[in-house]
């Protein structure tokens, strides 16, 4: 089977990797040329565990291949993915859906043979029927099926989450399309993976109502933690304690200084508009929505609150950038919402990031100084706050943090420390929803 994705970002470079890895002949196409060129020559676009091995390998195996040329490798494709970009549109808040069109433009003249064209871009309910739409009016001999597939990979943990999902979703009408897609997911259903079939529609939402969940999950949470801090209990037990029972579970109950990244605030907001466009009620949704967007802005006042309102010709050392570790991603990272806030309140900042830095630099003000590594960072520092929960900031004791600061103030937003050791040490320690 050949298959050809269109979008070669860390949704389409995965999900290429992952397929050519079982064995299939994977073409990844994208209309960013030095993106490519820079794929051809081996160099990955993005940071992500074990990807570049998993590149090579299939590569190296006549099975991945890499190109801007989208015509031959749909016309040879029997599967083609559309994995482009459905970021928020400007203004109102719906999913822009301008590339996942263009592709389905694009594409529409080039289909030879029985093709299945799948939407592995997060899209909303409707889209495939458009895509459909589009390429039939464009090629009105064209034999195809339309097909949604949607992706529910982690980044940081895209490989295992490809490779062993907990499940696979299918969105499709017609029996050749069952067929192929059965055969694409054919590794998984060896190792019992459930693939599931629906209708277009169903596939379509089941995508967003998932992400929205764990994002009211995760909200759930923070609030929790806020009325903890305000009556002297540990959201942490409190998390325990509700998550051992099964039917509320325990992941995704971890308290911090609100969600980011490239999927959960987008993809909140569009099934909002979703919901709006129907005339349907799903205001949980829309307070996760409205309160994480607080909670982000909030966490600044906090390392203020904790420096006694005294910011102004302070430094403060920032570790971590990134919206989670393990990524370099920064789309919509709590970090750019605190970073800008401190520096307004007259705060010097001095950020470090293990693999972010390159990618937060353009999106942060020129009077960011960035650091070598995390101890350089804190170095002289009055302050620390800890946004990202890097492995490697865990392996900073107490005592180190003490003789590197200047101050002793430390605000750590994720609850890596224990507060009985920090405190013990000396340091002044806030974190989220737990009694110093
Ligand atoms: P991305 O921005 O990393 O990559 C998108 C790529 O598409 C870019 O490289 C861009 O150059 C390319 N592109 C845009 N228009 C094109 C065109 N006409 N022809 C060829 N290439 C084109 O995006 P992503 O994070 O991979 O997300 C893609 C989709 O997958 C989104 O809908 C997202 O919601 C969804 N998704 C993302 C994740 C994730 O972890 N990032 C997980 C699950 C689902
Ligand atoms: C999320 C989903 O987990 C994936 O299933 C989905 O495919 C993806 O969005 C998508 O649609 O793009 P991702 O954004 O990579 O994946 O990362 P998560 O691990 O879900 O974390 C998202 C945000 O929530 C991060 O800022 C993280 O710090 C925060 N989070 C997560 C918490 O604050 N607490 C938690 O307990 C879990």
């Amino acid at each position: 089977m050949k298959i050809a994705i269109i979008g070669t970002g860390y949704v389409g470079l995965v999900s290429g990797a992952c397929f050519s890895e079982f064995g299939f002949h994977v073409t990844c196409l994208d209309n960013d040329a030095d993106k490519i060129a820079r794929l051809a020559a081996g160099v990955m676009p993005i940071y992500e565990p074990g990807l570049e091995d998993l590149v090579t390998r299939n590569v190296d195996a006549d099975r991945l291949h890499f190109s801007i040329d989208i015509g031959p490798a749909v016309a040879a494709a029997d599967v083609v993915f559309i994995a482009v970009g459905t970021p928020t549109r400007r203004g109102d808040g719906h999913a822009d859906l301008t590339y996942v069109y263009a592709v389905a433009e694009e594409i529409a003249s080039h289909l030879r043979g029985y093709t299945v064209v799948i939407t592995k871009s997060t899209v909303p309910v409707g889209t495939g029927r458009e895509v459909s739409a589009i390429i039939r009016k464009a090629n009105a001999d064209a034999d195809f099926d339309v097909a949604s597939n949607p992706e529910f990979l982690r980044e940081g943990a895209a490989i295992g989450d490809f490779m062993r999902p907990d499940r696979v979703v299918v969105g499709t009408e017609g029996d050749r399309a069952k067929d192929v897609l059965r055969a694409l997911y054919r590794p998984l259903f060896l190792i019992e993976t459930p693939i599931m079939f629906t209708g277009l529609e169903t596939s379509e939402l089941i995508k967003y109502a998932g992400n929205a969940f764990l994002a009211v999950k995760i909200s759930y949470i923070n609030q929790m933690a806020d009325l903890c801090e305000a009556v002297g209990a540990n959201v942490h037990d409190v998390a325990k304690g509700i998550g051992l029972d099964k039917r509320i579970g325990s992941k995704f109950l971890h308290p911090g200084p609100g969600y980011g990244g490239s999927c959960f605030p987008k993809d909140t907001l569009a099934l909002v508009r979703t919901a709006q466009a129907h005339d349907v009620r799903i205001g949980i949704v829309n307070e996760v929505v409205a309160y994480n967007d607080a909670r982000k802005q909030s966490m600044s006042r906090r390392v203020i609150k904790a420096l006694h309102g005294e910011v102004e010709g302070k430094s403060i050392a920032i570790l971590g950038l990134a919206f989670k570790p393990e990524t370099d991603d920064m789309r919509d990272s709590p970090s750019l919402d605190i970073i800008p806030h401190l520096l307004a309140a007259g705060a010097d900042i001095r950020a470090y990031d293990p693999k972010a830095m390159e990618e937060a630099k353009p999106l942060l003000p020129s009077s960011v100084h960035f650091a070598e590594n995390a101890e350089d960072c804190i170095a002289d520092a009055d302050a620390v706050v800890l946004v990202t929960e890097w492995n490697e900031f865990r392996a900073l004791t107490p005592k180190r943090y003490i003789t590197l600061l200047r101050g002793s103030v430390m605000v750590d937003l994720r609850n890596v420390y224990s507060p009985e050791e920090m405190t013990r040490s000396g340091l002044d320690y806030f974190s989220i929803g737990r009694p110093a």
